[in-house]
Parts: structure tokens; sequence; C-alpha cells
């Protein structure tokens, strides 16, 4: 079984779920029990590998036959964040040429699912080494929704540039946007930069103006869930914070693994996902908005690479040069 922290009791409970299937495992993407572009491609991967360890097919045409039905449940979870088809991908691929039988399938299938766990905390390690270099000591750092370790297998990508910051010995503070309507700056964090002693300070999405305005952000860096050729798509409010940033000179950077590279398009191929309209009308269980309220809820926005002071990747900081040239691509 994959065991998670359901992401949507935090901070207030830290409730542990068994995903025992693929419905489990599609469940929980989709409600965001598990979220952030990249936990949610691995959580996937491992959404396969469960398929893989219980089969209780004897052949490996029928073993690959229930992977190619649980890939395409676990596809129609989330559509925004390019990690998701990315590491559903990779297994596939991995599961077809594995020779052997259907052991030697299985064996793969769980194996490739493991070594992407452990990829992304390395990957977001050096990401953070590579985007420490662009944070001075005492900087403030202001970061919308969660682009941290509870969004990743661990260490974060955004998050993980302020903590190697840290670990490099510079004094650095966050300030949070709390990330309305699913609160994830406020909610995941708040929560994990206290648990782990990190200075934080939250503001609601509408202060990020005004606490710019007066000086108090040095830097913004924050994740992505998909990178196309001429825009970063990440949580809704993000291009709120990357067009002010530009009004007041603050370098806006993004830090986002290469697995969330998407070149095959541009911001009008991708799609943005279109949430329930009850996250709007309501805060939590409360409602706040008059019955029979027309709502648009996109869950994320488009912030066009002209924003962008830097993408900050595993591989290094690409800067607006290098982007342009991916935008040719
Ligand atoms: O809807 P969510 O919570 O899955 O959205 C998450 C984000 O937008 C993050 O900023 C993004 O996935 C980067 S996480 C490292």
């Amino acid at each position: 079984m994959v065991v998670i922290i359901d992401q949507t009791k935090l901070p207030n409970e830290v409730v542990w779920v068994e995903l025992k299937n693929t419905s489990d495992v599609a469940s929980a993407i989709k409600e965001m029990k598990v979220r952030g572009a990249p936990l949610i491609g691995v959580t996937a991967a491992y959404g396969l590998g469960l398929v893989a360890f219980h089969s209780k097919s004897e052949k490996r045409e029928d073993l690959l036959k229930e992977l190619e039905k649980a890939a395409e449940v676990l596809r129609k979870t989330r559509p925004t964040a390019v990690n998701l088809f990315w590491a559903i991908d990779r297994v596939m691929k991995r599961a077809r040429e594995t020779s052997g039988g259907k052991e030697e399938l299985a064996e793969a299938v769980v194996a490739e699912a493991r070594r992407m766990a452990d990829e992304d905390v390395e990957v977001n390690r050096k990401m953070g080494k590579f985007g420490a270099q662009l944070i001075e000591d005492g900087d403030t750092v202001l970061t919308h929704c969660n682009a941290g370790s509870l969004a990743t297998v661990d260490y974060g990508t955004a998050l993980g540039v302020v903590r190697a910051a840290l670990e490099e010995g510079k004094n650095v503070k966050v300030i949070a946007s709390e990330t309305r309507p699913k609160l994830q700056g406020a909610r995941l964090t708040c929560y994990e930069l206290m648990r782990d002693g990190i200075p934080v300070t939250l503001i609601t999405d509408t202060m990020v103006g005004y606490v710019m305005s007066k000086g108090l952000v040095d830097k913004v860096v924050v994740g992505a869930d998909r990178v196309v050729r001429d825009a970063v798509l990440n949580k809704i409010g993000t291009y709120n914070v990357a067009v002010l940033a530009m009004e007041h000179g603050i370098p806006f950077y993004v830090a986002a693994p290469t697995s969330t590279m998407d070149s095959s398009r541009t911001s009008e191929e991708a799609v943005i996902e279109e949430r329930s309209p009850i996250e709007v009308t309501n805060v939590r269980s409360e409602r706040i908005a008059p019955e029979g309220v027309k709502v648009l809820n996109p869950a994320f926005d488009i912030t066009p690479l002209e924003y962008v002071d830097a993408v900050i990747t595993e591989k290094g900081i690409l800067y607006p040069e290098v982007l342009l040239k991916f935008a040719e691509k």
C-alpha cells in the first residue's frame, strides 16, 4: 500500500491515509489529498506500482493491459501539472521496455516508482543549491501557494531554494500569500515552514501589492505546474504576483524541475483545470456567497515568460535568453 498525508486536513490534523488501489490513488489526487506537481507525479507512479504489485495476472501481456487501464484512470485526475503525465509515461515506457515475464515486469514498475521518489528529493536539493545563488543574506522571499516539501517527496522546489539558502548560513525570511481558494499558502506553506523553524509571515493574496510597495519583499520564488514555451502555469494568483513584482522591480523566480518543462506546447494549448464553484462560494465549510451566484474557478493561471527573471532547474538556472530559445523549439 501507499501511505500519504491527507493535505486537506492540514494544518489542524496530521492524518495518514492508506491508498490500496488505482481508485484510491485517483481520488487522493482529484480531491487534493496529495497535490503539488512533483508529488502528484510520484503518487501516480506509485499508483501503477500498486497495480503491478497486486496483479493476479499470470501473463506479462495481461499485466500490461491492467497497467494501461490504470494509467488512463490516473491521467484523468488533474489536467494542468505536466509531471502527472511525465511520470505515467515514464513508468509505462519502463514497463513496455522490460523484458521477461510478469514477475520481472511487476518488479520493474515498482522499482521505477521508487527511483522516481528518490530522484525527486535529489532534484529538489540540486535545484535548491542553484537557486540559493540568487538569494542574499537578509532577503525576504515572497512565495505563493505551496511549493515545499508537501508538494514534493521532500525538500520542495521554491521552498527548497529557501532551505538551501538557509543551509548556506544566509538569513532568509518568507512571506506566504494565503492562496485562495484552497489556501495552500496559509495552510501548508506556513505549516511546513513553522514546523521546520523557518521564519514566515502570512498575508492574504490582496496584500501582495502593498507589502511590495512598502519594500518588504526582496525576491519572489514560486513553483510551477507546467512551464510551456511562452509561459509558466502555476497556482491561480501567480500572475498577479509576477505583474506586481515587475512593477516594483522585484526579481521573480520560478523553481521547476525539468520534469515540469513542456516544450511541446504553448499556453494556448495547455489545459487550465477548472474546479468546483463550491471552493469559491465557501470558505472551508462556510458559505460566503449568495446561493445561485455565477462562479469562475480556474485553479491555475498563465504568467508570460517576459515576467520571469529566471527558471531554476536541477540542471542550472535558465535566464531569459535561454528561455527564449526554449520558446523557439
Ligand atoms: O492545486 P495544487 O495545490 O496542486 O497546486 C500546486 C501549485 O500550484 C504549486 O505551486 C506547483 O505544483 C509547484 S509544487 C512544487
